[in-house]
Parts: C-alpha cells; sequence; structure tokens
C-alpha cells in the first residue's frame, strides 16, 4: 500500500505533515514544532482540558462536525482529512475578541489564564452550537459543556456568567458550508497509510477494508478515540509500531434500531451513543453525565470501552445488565455473544487474533424492566469507579422476580455478573427480605481486591448496599425517588 503525508486544513490552508512519529500528539506538534503555544498542556492525560481544541470533520450528511477534544492525547496523523482550529483561530481581522474572550474578559472568568484558552475553545465549541436567534444553552449544558475544564483559581461562577452572556455580543458567525467544501477536497476513498521511521499507521475507510487489513495485520494496535491508548504513550512512553485507526469508518459510527434492540456501532462516540441510550432508557442519565468529560466523549468510543476490558470500565455493568449482545468481527466472519461471555480474565477477552468489535446489541424494547445503574467514586465528575453496579429485573403479575440480570465493576478482575445472587433473586418475591438474602450472597460471587481507591470490604459492602438501594428505588408500591433513598439509609443509622 502506497503511504503519503497527513493532510489536514489548519489556519486557511493544507497542512502537509511527513517528518512526525505516529504516536506524536496534536498538542506536541503544536506547542513543539509550530511555535502555537496558545494550546496549553497541564496533565497530557485528558484531565485539564488546558490543550482543548476543535477538530471539524464531514458528518456523513453533507455538513460538518465540529467537536472539543484534548489535543493532548490524540495522534497526528488521526487530523488526515479533518480541520483544527485553536485559540489563536478566534483572532478577528481587527484584532478585537471574540464574543467568547470579551465574556470571559468583562465577567472577569479568568485569573492566571493558564486554563483559559481550553475554556475558551469548550465555549467556542458551544457558541456554534447554537447558531445567532436560536436557543441558548440551559445551565446544565454549560456544565456538562465545561466539565472536561478545571480551573484552580477564578472559580466557575464568572466563567459560566461568561457562558450564558457571551450569546448577547454582536454574533460572529461560521462558515461552515466553506469549511465542508474544503473538507471534501481532503476525503479520500483509499486506505491511509503513513508512515515515519519503520512505524506505520493506517486508516481504512470501510468496514471491508478494516477487516481485510486487521486479519492480515493481527498484532497492530488498533485505535479508535485514543482516550485509553493516548496515555499509554504519554504516561507509559509505550512504543506503538503499528496502528490501524478506526475513526475514518463511518459504518462503525452508526446507531440503528434493529427489533427491540439499539445496535451501536463500535466506533461511535461516547457523546453519540449515549445521547441515543438515554433517550430510550432515560435511568442512564447520571452514567453519561458521570462518564469521563464532554470532550473525552467526544473522542472515544463505546466500542473501545468494551474493548479494552478494564475491571473498572463504566459501561459494561449497565450493558451487562441489559442483556446486551457484542457483536464481532474477523475477516468475512461476524459472530456475537453475550457481553459478559467476552471478558475471560483480567485483559483477556474471547476475541481472536484479527478480530474486532463491530458493534453492541442493547435490549431497549422490554416491557416492565427496572434497570438502574450506579457509580461509586470519590467525586462526581470525572473521576473512577471504586464500583460500578447494575441491575435489572422484571416482576411478574404476582411481584415475583421473573428475569433478573446484575452486572458489577470494580469488584473482579472482568466486568462480571452476580451468578449467585441472581439466584438468591430469581422466582422470589420482591420483598425486603429476599433483596437482604440476595446481599448476603454477593460474598459468593465476588472477593474485591484492596487498592489506592478502596479496600476489599468497602466495595463487597457498597456492592451490596446498592442491590439495596436498587431495591429501595423499584420496590412494589413503595419506590423512593433517588433523593429519598439517601434520607432513608440516613434514618436507618440513626
Ligand atoms: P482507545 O483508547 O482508542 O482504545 C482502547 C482499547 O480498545 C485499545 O486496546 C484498542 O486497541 C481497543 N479497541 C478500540 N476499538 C476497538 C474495536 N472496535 N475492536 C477491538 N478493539 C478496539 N472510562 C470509563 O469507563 N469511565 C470513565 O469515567 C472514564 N473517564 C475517563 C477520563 C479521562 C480523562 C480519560 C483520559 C479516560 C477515561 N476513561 C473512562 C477511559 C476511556 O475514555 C474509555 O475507556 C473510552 O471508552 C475508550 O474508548 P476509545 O475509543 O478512546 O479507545
Ligand atoms: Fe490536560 Fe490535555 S493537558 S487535558
Ligand atoms: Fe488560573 Fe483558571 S485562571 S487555573
Amino acid at each position: 500500500m502506497e503511504t503519503r503525508p497527513i493532510r489536514f486544513h489548519f489556519r486557511g490552508r493544507t497542512q502537509v505533515v511527513a517528518d512526525q512519529p505516529i504516536t506524536r500528539t496534536v498538542l506536541q506538534y503544536l506547542r513543539e514544532d509550530l511555535g502555537c503555544t496558545g494550546t496549553k498542556e497541564g496533565c497530557a492525560e485528558g484531565d485539564c482540558g488546558a490543550c482543548t481544541v476543535l477538530v471539524a470533520e464531514p458528518d456523513g450528511r453533507g455538513g460538518v462536525a465540529l467537536r472539543a477534544v484534548n489535543s493532548c492525547i490524540q495522534f497526528l496523523p488521526t487530523l488526515d482529512g479533518k480541520a483544527l482550529y485553536t485559540v489563536e483561530d478566534l483572532r478577528q481581522p481587527d484584532g478585537a475578541l471574540h464574543p467568547v474572550q470579551q465574556a470571559l474578559v468583562d465577567h472577569h472568568g479568568s485569573q492566571c489564564g493558564f486554563c483559559t484558552p481550553g475554556f475558551v475553545m469548550s465555549l467556542w465549541g458551544m457558541y456554534l452550537a447554537h447558531p445567532p436567534g436560536g436557543p441558548v444553552p440551559e445551565r446544565a449544558q454549560i456544565d456538562d459543556t465545561l466539565s472536561g475544564n478545571l480551573c484552580r483559581c477564578t472559580g466557575y461562577r464568572p466563567i459560566i456568567r461568561a457562558a450564558t452572556e457571551m450569546f448577547t455580543y454582536p454574533a460572529v458567525p461560521f462558515d461552515r458550508a466553506a469549511l465542508a467544501r474544503v473538507l471534501d477536497t481532503l476525503q479520500d476513498d483509499q486506505v491511509f497509510v503513513y508512515e515515519y521511521a519503520g512505524h506505520r499507521f493506517h486508516a481504512p475507510r470501510t468496514l471491508e477494508q478494516l477487516a481485510r487489513l486487521y486479519q492480515a495485520l493481527p498484532d497492530a494496535r488498533l485505535l479508535a478515540g485514543s482516550t485509553d491508548v493516548g496515555l499509554w504513550v504519554t504516561k507509559q512512553y509505550r512504543d506503538l509500531p503499528e496502528l490501524i485507526y478506526i475513526g475514518q469508518v463511518a459504518e462503525l459510527r452508526a446507531i440503528r434500531p434493529e427489533g427491540a434492540d439499539l445496535v451501536i456501532g463500535a466506533g461511535a462516540l461516547l457523546n453519540d451513543a449515549f445521547d441515543a441510550l438515554v433517550a430510550r432508557l432515560p435511568e442512564l442519565a447520571e452514567m453519561r453525565q458521570r462518564f469521563a468529560s464532554f470532550p473525552i466523549r467526544n473522542a472515544g468510543t463505546l466500542g473501545g470501552n468494551v474493548a479494552n476490558g478494564s475491571p473498572i470500565g463504566d459501561s459494561m455493568p449497565g450493558l451487562i445488565a441489559l442483556g446486551t449482545r457484542i457483536i464481532l468481527r474477523q475477516g468475512a466472519r461476524v459472530r456475537e455473544m453475550p457481553l459478559e461471555d467476552f471478558y475471560l480474565a483480567y485483559q483477556k477477552t474471547a476475541a481472536e487474533a484479527g478480530e474486532f468489535v463491530q458493534g453492541l446489541r442493547v435490549p431497549i424494547g422490554v416491557p416492565g424492566r427496572h434497570f438502574r445503574t450506579y457509580k461509586l467514586s470519590k467525586r462526581f465528575d470525572q473521576d473512577i469507579s471504586a464500583v460500578c453496579a447494575a441491575f435489572a429485573v422484571t416482576l411478574d403479575d404476582a411481584g415475583r422476580v421473573q428475569a433478573v440480570r446484575t452486572g458489577f465493576g470494580g469488584v473482579a478482575a472482568t466486568p462480571a455478573r452476580a451468578r449467585a445472587t441472581e439466584a438468591a433473586l430469581l422466582g422470589q418475591a420482591w420483598t425486603e427480605a429476599t433483596v437482604r438474602a440476595a446481599m448476603r450472597r454477593l460474598a459468593d460471587d465476588f472477593e474485591p481486591l484492596s487498592d489506592m481507591r478502596a479496600s476489599s470490604q468497602y466495595r463487597l459492602t457498597a456492592a451490596r448496599n446498592l442491590l439495596y438501594r436498587f431495591y429501595l428505588e423499584t420496590a412494589p408500591g413503595g419506590a423512593l425517588a433517588s433523593r429519598q433513598v439517601h434520607v432513608a439509609a440516613l434514618a436507618e443509622t440513626l
């Protein structure tokens, strides 16, 4: 296959790059090679948002999608065929500040200023998503947009005020149609191959090309949103000599209903996948909000979370409890299995050489099913779970448990069901006595580890109590709303 340089739209022209390692990050390239130091580096692991940039790509419907992402963990060749915008691009022809910046100045949204370019870029993404004359974002959306930006000195209130007020300034238009035309000239239906110092980056455009390529190169590392893999490079200095990037395969991004199921392509962005899931299962709204941050969800994929198979990955407990099946592809062969069967042991999955995750089949239309997924972590936002638990229970007319599935994270080497606990619930009346008996069985299912996040005892106790919480929220005739559970729990300890 022929190799060629990376090409992307930048500062009004096509940037051509042929002399960078395949895992050079966009941030390193901007700051160290181009001297564009407006974009800052704080953590180099996607946590602080100082490095936020906007990346634009064709949206598949003739328009463009502009997304705020963390440039510190994106590899430069993933920009091929896209456009990159940094804080310097907000400079107006007459030297004036953009309304996003002017509002931050006017409302005192910056002190030391280190975080400010990142906030500006996140806010600009939101500004562009709300054209003049249309509805302006509500407070919850502002909070979500800024969930990946940390400020250590100003405090968030002035920044949030600026986020609201920026829509009252004279509008600065952005020509999406012109950008769509430019991006069109950069598209290519061949596999893109970029080589540097013997290392290769491949970007197939179709599912067919991806399947053939991965079968031919089973030792290559698949790369999706890079929100896990990026850190292997920036934090662990791992060498990745052969990458296959799946982010240009449009078929993998598709999300479509199929009968009573929702089929989510493995390359669907976390934000898109959660939007589709929450629209059908509002019980997932809090998980969406607490999963990483807005810019991480703009890059990371649901398939990447599932394929990575971390015992503390947050999507799997809920997906397992819902009865999700994973769709795997190897060459022309497509097979499916229950998601829980995909995980064999710590960091070991059932995927064979050259086999990748094509998608997830999530059963949505199950009448009468009670479902919840809970994440316990030290902070509400942007934190790693100590324990994650999900429950799905269907009761019969007599109030007995007709079907039950659980999913747990943080209590075993892989995401897993609690089979003994489920057995203690199945066929029993959905009562406090049944649930208390099942809570005791959890010790037969799991022997959690102790680590710096939580002790074994804490994890087991918390996992049990989450089952009790689920009961309190679903008890027939007396279900408590989520916020009432806290009061009930407090009353019990008094
Ligand atoms: P990548 O990093 O591109 O890949 C991850 C792994 O999956 C790699 O091994 C890759 O080879 C493999 N892979 C990717 N796609 C496929 C495929 N289609 N088939 C087979 N293998 C594939 N995770 C949580 O669960 N909860 C959180 O709250 C959370 N917060 C985070 C916060 C920050 C700041 C960061 C940096 C990460 C966080 N993560 C969190 C982890 C990460 O965002 C998720 O695991 C994400 O879903 C990974 O998806 P990705 O597309 O970025 O995967
Ligand atoms: Fe902190 Fe990128 S430098 S998120
Ligand atoms: Fe100093 Fe935000 S202004 S960190």
